[in-house]
């Protein structure tokens, strides 16, 4: 049932191009201009009324929910905040029937969002899912909601789930976007142009970049610490990507903002310890660079994911892999790739077995 994958989680990193294509087959049409999503639709009044969503979520989960609070803000004008459901449930958060709440969960089970989720709801909030797992508590409590069509996801680790995540919440924000007039025809056109391209692009990346990458992780392995760096829409990328590899290689990994690593991290780095970077073609793309030299000149050991076609990234580096160009709202769903497969290349040469990390369980039913 592995499909003759060593485990179930490579099986799952390279079932993404089709369940990248699952998740917004039927939604997407690139010749017609149109995102059809009939759960967004049938809250449209809500959600036009909203001052505010807030998105509650745990974990990986949470991630896709940070790359959304970016996405939706750009392109639908509304405020949007991301609460970890542990902290919301708790904090007597303020709360009325004009807020809607966009539950991120692969299982449906978490409960910690689980109650998060009741205790809005009581409050009169509106709740919109996003799960994987149909029929599953957090989708029948939602009031309306779309699936990611990611298929059962068996590896602890959560991959191809997180990328599903990524699709829909691009669904969401491009609908929106449409129902509220924000966001012009030709930028509509782009992204979804864009996003049918993805399928393929992963497919490339998982192709072409493979054996660069486990040469990364082997030579990488024995490191105690890594430190993930991101910018913009790749910040919550850098997250995913030091989650990953805690989890599956139980190396210590810390995520930041690129910039933020002025305000303390830079103080761990030395020739020990490997920095990834995540330094894709965008606005921030200079930005990136010259906090790669920071890191440099201080003799920390660059890895980077650079775009097809880059110098200066992937000169800086000692170690780079490239992933294909793309809309910055679309490059967490490529750049997240190489991580997935770095940690699980450095999880399986450390022996760990990847698909059940110690201490972790697929969901969380317990607060
Ligand atoms: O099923 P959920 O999406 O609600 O689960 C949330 C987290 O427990 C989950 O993403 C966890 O962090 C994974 N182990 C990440 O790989």
């Amino acid at each position: 049932e592995k499909g003759g994958y060593e485990h179930f989680m490579l099986k799952e990193i390279f079932e993404q191009p089709q369940t990248i294509f699952d998740s917004f087959r039927g939604r997407l049409d690139a010749e017609q201009l149109r995102v059809t999503l009939s759960g967004l639709d049938s809250i449209s009044d809500k959600l036009l009324k909203a001052r505010r969503i807030i998105i509650v979520s745990c974990g990986t989960s949470w991630h896709a929910g940070l790359v959304a609070e970016y996405i939706i803000e750009e392109l639908c004008r509304v405020n949007v905040e991301v609460e970890y459901a542990s902290e919301f449930r708790y904090r007597n958060p303020i709360i009325d029937e004009n807020d809607v709440i966009l539950a991120i969960s692969q299982s449906g089970e978490t409960a910690d969002t689980l109650v998060a989720l009741e205790t809005a709801k009581k409050q009169g909030a509106t709740i919109f899912g996003i799960v994987n797992v149909v029929g599953s508590s957090i989708a029948r409590l939602a009031d309306a909601g779309v699936y990611t069509h990611a298929g059962p996801e068996i590896g602890v680790a959560s991959t191809k789930a997180f990328t599903a995540q990524l699709v829909v919440l691009q669904l969401f924000a491009l609908r929106l976007a449409q129902l509220k007039g924000t966001i012009s025809d030709e930028r509509f056109k782009t992204l979804i142009e864009g996003l049918a391209k993805v399928p393929e692009q992963v497919d490339w990346i998982l192709k072409t970049q493979k054996a660069t990458i486990r040469a990364i992780a082997d030579k990488y392995r024995g490191s105690s610490d890594f430190l993930y760096l991101g910018r913009g829409y790749n910040f919550p990328i850098a997250l995913e990507g030091a989650l990953k590899l805690k989890e599956i290689s139980y190396i210590h990994a810390e995520g930041y903002p690129a910039a933020e690593m002025k305000h303390g991290p830079i103080a761990l780095v030395d020739e020990t310890l490997p920095v990834v970077f995540i330094a894709t073609q965008d606005p921030f793309y200079e930005k990136i660079v010259s906090n790669m030299q920071e890191i440099k000149a201080r003799k920390g050991r660059l890895i980077a994911v650079v775009s097809e076609g880059d110098t200066q990234a992937a000169e800086l580096a000692e170690d780079y892999i490239v992933v294909p160009q793309a809309d910055e709202i679309l490059a967490p769903l490529l750049s997240v790739i190489p991580l997935q497969l770095l940690s699980y290349y450095i999880g399986v040469e450390r022996a760990v077995d990847v698909d059940k990390p110690r201490n972790l369980a697929k969901s969380v039913t317990v607060e």
